[in-house]
């Protein structure tokens, strides 16, 4: 595996999740696999989960995680090619990217979309310039299109919480929000969730269908109710318009999910990748219930990363 940027094989898949099991069960296992080795984790965008667990991983194997927040500390970054650079920006990606890939083992990038540039965005443009420019493995921290070190750490927390033998039924569910969210984290749970073979239903508001692309072989059921019916996982997740490109059609608060809501789910458990908007995108009351999965996600981040780098230095 040279780049980590999305969704690759069901046997890749497993092994990866097999891999960060164990290191959960036993985080230091291979502390001397990345000696001598740097990963750079270069922000374009702000982070919680994602920047603190990929260092922990990384010096779980004993490598030497460096941060850039880039958007605040780098120069400001020109990404398109034969640009006369005369106006804001500084360092062109060519340069910048080229010299990141004399500093690292390996880099790891988090660039969100645009939600104004469809076309670039679609095509994981600035994710790309990286993987063109540094000749050195990437590993996407989230893309414009994509989440897959989430996806990784959602696949383990739903193996975890599955009896064995079970095909368990998930719920992908819009949520209302306030402002226009990417879709990279629903892309990519629809992109995992069937790679790896879960009966996948997505519920949302007409008109914020994702790209065909991520959900194929999914069911798609606008009735909200309806999807929910005897669910297993629950995964709660607002996303703008992809058709009509970032745009907000709808914040119908009935969307947000209850305990009333699973009133025919009774053993879902829930799930969202955090950070959430508390009584917003999702109650209190489930939030702070025992169907609620999302801390195990947050924590289950460091083994999905950890498994990842390892694999990649391997
Ligand atoms: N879930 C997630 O990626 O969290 P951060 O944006 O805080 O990294």
């Amino acid at each position: 595996m040279k780049n980590f940027t999305q969704f690759e094989s069901l046997a890749l898949g497993q092994e990866l999740i097999d891999l960060a099991k164990s290191y959960k069960n036993d985080s230091r296992k291979d502390i001397s696999k990345g000696i001598g080795k740097r990963v750079g984790c270069i922000f374009l965008n702000p982070s919680l989960r994602t920047r603190v667990s990929t260092q922990i991983a990384a010096q779980n194997l004993g490598m030497e995680p460096i941060v850039l927040n880039m958007d605040k500390e780098g120069w400001a970054l020109e990404m398109k090619d034969g640009e006369v650079m005369n106006k804001g920006t500084v360092e062109h990606i060519k340069d910048a990217a080229g010299v990141l890939g004399t500093y690292f083992d390996v880099l790891a990038i988090r660039a969100f979309p645009t939600l104004t540039q469809k076309n670039e965005d679609t095509e994981d443009f600035v994710l790309n310039q990286f993987i063109r420019h540094s000749g050195i493995p990437i590993v996407s921290l989230e893309s414009a299109i994509r989440h897959p070190l989430q996806s990784l750490a959602d696949m383990i927390t739903m193996k975890e919480n599955t009896p064995s033998g079970k095909r368990p039924k998930v719920v992908l569910t819009w949520a209302p929000h306030i402002k226009a969210i990417p879709h990279a984290v629903a892309n990519s749970f629809s992109e995992w969730a069937l790679g790896m073979e879960y009966d996948l239903t997505i519920t949302h508001p007409e008109g914020y269908e994702l790209d065909e692309k991520f959900t194929k072989g999914a069911t798609l059921e606008y009735d909200q109710s309806k999807a929910l019916q005897d669910a297993d996982f629950v995964y709660v997740k607002n996303w703008s318009s992809f058709n009509d490109y970032g745009k907000i059609h709808s914040t119908d608060p009935s969307w947000m999910l209850t305990e009333a809501h699973l009133s025919k789910a009774p053993d879902a458990k829930v799930m969202h990748c955090l950070p959430v908007r508390r009584n917003l995108e999702l109650s209190d009351e489930i939030l702070d219930s025992d169907r609620s999965l999302v801390q195990r996600q947050a924590e289950n981040r460091i083994y999905a990363a950890q498994a990842v780098l390892s694999k990649i230095i391997g």
